[in-house]
């Protein structure tokens, strides 16, 4: 999950860091809204939630993890979309920031509820047991090529 939210967090980076420039070099500041937006909503907010996964692993196992980053990532580029019609003249547009940002909202929900219930709690036996096998699986993976390349 730490892993899935710093791979999403990153291309906002870029995308926002992208519109900075752009709205830099025109000295056009219309989109400043979502430049801001997509760098503390995307980049900012959903690093630190991914750091925090990986310092939580009880926060990262539970079901509320995966209905925080669905929210999450489902309602950003919805606000997104209507934030850039709006600033752009398309004031109808209104409802679809609302909608987005009431999915991301909803997200953040359950990320809070989530650090309430699991933050500082044991990962469950059963969890821990597939993080193992899935780091040993992921061990052999990496060490088989090194292994077949010094036979040659
Ligand atoms: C290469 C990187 C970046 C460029 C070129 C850039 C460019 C800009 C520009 C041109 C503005 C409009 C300034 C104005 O209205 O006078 C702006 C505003 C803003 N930027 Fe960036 N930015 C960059 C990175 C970031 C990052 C990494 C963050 C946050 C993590 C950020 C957060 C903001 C915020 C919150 C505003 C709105 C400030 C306000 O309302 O006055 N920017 N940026
Ligand atoms: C669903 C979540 C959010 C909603 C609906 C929301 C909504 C808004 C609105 C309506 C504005 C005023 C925009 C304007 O006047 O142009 C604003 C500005 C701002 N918000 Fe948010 N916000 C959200 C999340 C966040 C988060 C998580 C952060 C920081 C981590 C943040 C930081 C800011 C900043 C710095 C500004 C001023 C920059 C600007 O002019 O756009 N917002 N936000």
């Amino acid at each position: 999950m730490a892993k899935d939210m710093l791979r999403m967090a990153v291309l906002y980076a870029l995308l926002a860091i992208g519109i900075g420039i752009v709205m830099a070099s025109q000295h056009d500041f219309t989109n400043k809204s979502l430049h801001a937006h997509a760098n503390l909503v995307g980049w900012v907010s959903m690093a630190l939630m991914g750091v925090i996964y990986q310092v939580f692993p009880a926060m990262a196992h539970s079901v509320l993890a995966r209905v925080h980053f669905w929210l999450h990532n489902l309602g950003l580029p919805v606000m997104l979309a209507g934030i850039y019609a709006v600033m752009h003249q398309w004031p109808a547009a209104e409802p679809i920031v609302g909608t987005g940002s009431m999915v991301v909202a909803l997200g953040f929900v359950a990320f809070a509820l989530n650090a309430w219930l699991n933050a500082g709690q044991q990962v469950k036996l059963a969890d821990a047991q597939d993080d193992r096998a899935r780091a040993a699986q992921h061990a052999a993976g990496v060490s088989r090529p090194a292994a077949a390349s010094a036979t040659v």
